[in-house]
């Protein structure tokens, strides 16, 4: 299947120190979304950034923000990342406790809601929470660092939720982050992927531009 992509560069790859820079330049390259990868130490191993650093991203850009949350209760903590200028909020299935009470939260405080799958959590997952979402992640990495190898075992989940969306009839993203290099693009956009994050391929490379037309040129094929 060949459907229209859009580009989520992931800052977590970017310099921090010159991060309206960054922002700029992706965005000005033609990336759509703006993804930012929020970690407590607790969910994932690894620390980030919080509303503060959301909030110079939306500063910096008009293209959209894509929150990533990957932090445990994070019912406690959207309203702060809405109030800070994301467009996208995103949980986890495996932190959220309740699931459908934070999607619908989400939305009331008149932002778009994604739900996040970890690579081993199957599909399922979300099959009765499509009426309040507006994004499915499907994770081809497990959370927590930039850089890492692309897990071919998430391909059949990424066609699976591909068929849910269109039996749906729902307008959601299918976004996948993980790994995503000229090389395993094709492989995810095949499977039904819509929207990409990528970081290292992109922050990784001097030239961002030039970057972000190669992974578009490689799913083209
Ligand atoms: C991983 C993050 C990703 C990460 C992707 O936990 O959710 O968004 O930045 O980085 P790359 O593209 O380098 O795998
Ligand atoms: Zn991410």
């Amino acid at each position: 299947m060949k459907v229209p992509v859009r580009v989520a560069p992931s800052i977590l790859s970017a310099d921090f120190g010159r991060l309206a820079a960054e922002v700029a330049e992706v965005e000005a390259a033609g990336a759509e979304y703006i993804h930012v990868d929020v970690m407590d130490g607790c969910f994932v191993p690894n620390i980030t950034l919080g509303p503060g650093m959301v909030a110079a991203v939306r500063r910096a850009t008009k293209a959209v923000v894509d929150v990533h949350l990957m932090i445990v209760e994070p019912e406690r903590h959207v309203a702060a990342f809405a109030k800070a200028g994301a467009d996208i909020i995103a949980v986890h299935v495996e932190a959220a406790r309740h699931l459908q009470r934070t999607l619908a939260e989400i939305r009331d405080l008149g932002k778009r809601a994604g739900v996040v799958l970890n690579p081993a959590t199957p599909e399922e997952a979300v099959r009765y929470v499509l009426d309040d979402v507006d994004l499915i992640l499907a994770m081809t990495v497990n959370p927590g660092f930039g850089g890492q190898r692309f897990l071919r075992a998430t391909l059949p989940k990424i066609r699976a939720l591909r068929r849910m969306i269109e039996d749906s009839g729902r307008a959601i993203d299918l976004e996948v982050d993980g790994g995503l290099t000229v090389e395993t693009v094709p492989a995810v956009v095949e499977a039904g992927a819509d929207v990409l994050v990528a970081g290292n391929a992109v922050f990784g490379e001097a030239d961002r531009a030039k970057a972000i037309e190669a992974l578009r040129a490689a799913v083209l094929g």
